[in-house]
């Protein structure tokens, strides 16, 4: 049986689910909080360490303003109720992307982190305002920058996930077979499962599904 220490989530569907119940994407946005938070405690159930979530890409700007307040505000509401209780459950929390946010919600990521630096249990890596190619051409001009040989290893000190295995498992829900600038260097061996259904009802059972599936796959890595 596979060992399972990283997944990466793309959380595709909200807009989508929120339009087709109650006529806003943006309830969509708070229904798929529910998922996170579920998906987040099967998560420890697993013992998985590490669990990455693409929550915001640097092409979301692209979006309406009102969506976007509402993906922040929820954000925000969300670390401001909850991060005690993250800390308790000894999870470690790690933003990825650029925080280049209002000063409030940068101070607000900058605390979280710190708050949870310690914890052990389950480090969550969110993806917020993260683009995996201006990632990779970063970690590129660091290389440059301080003269360095351009291998792997090198590469990885720079990149965002810097500490942090490659994911063994990608799951995109939604219905949707791309990996929209996510991770793109990182999932170079990562199994993937594309899932129907949108991410508000994706649900424990169809992630423990996806887990066991991933378990027995046979893993090469390019060997026979
Ligand atoms: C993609 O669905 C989802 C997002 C861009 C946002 C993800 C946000 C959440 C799951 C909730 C907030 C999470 C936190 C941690 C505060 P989409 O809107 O692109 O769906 P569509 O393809 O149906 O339009």
């Amino acid at each position: 049986m596979n060992p399972l220490n990283h997944v990466a989530i793309i959380m595709d569907g909200n807009g989508r689910w929120g339009l087709k119940r109650k006529n806003s994407r943006n309830a969509g946005h708070r229904a798929g909080l529910n998922t996170v938070e579920k998906i987040i405690k099967e998560t420890i159930k697993h013992k998985v360490k590490f669990l990455t979530l693409y929550a915001f890409s640097t092409e979301n700007w692209k979006r309406p303003k009102n969506e976007i307040n509402f993906l922040f505000s929820l954000l925000e509401n969300f670390l401001k109720d909850k991060i005690e209780d993250l800390n308790k459950q000894k999870i470690k929390l790690k933003f990825i992307g650029k925080k280049n946010f209002s000063s409030k919600l940068n101070y607000l990521l900058r605390v979280s982190e710190k708050k949870t630096y310690q914890n052990k249990r389950l480090q969550i890596n969110l993806a917020l305002n993260y683009g995996s190619k201006a990632e990779l051409i970063n970690a590129f001009k660091e290389l440059k920058k301080n003269k360095e040989d351009i291998n792997e290893k090198n590469l990885n000190k720079y990149l965002q996930t810097y500490n942090t295995p490659d994911p063994d498992l990608l799951i995109r829900t939604g219905d949707t077979k791309r990996l929209s600038n996510f991770l793109l260097w990182q999932l170079a061996y990562s199994e993937i499962f594309f899932e129907k259904k949108l991410w508000p009802d994706f649900n424990e059972k169809d992630y423990n599904k996806i887990i066991k599936k991933y378990k027995n796959i046979k893993r090469n890595f390019g060997n026979i």
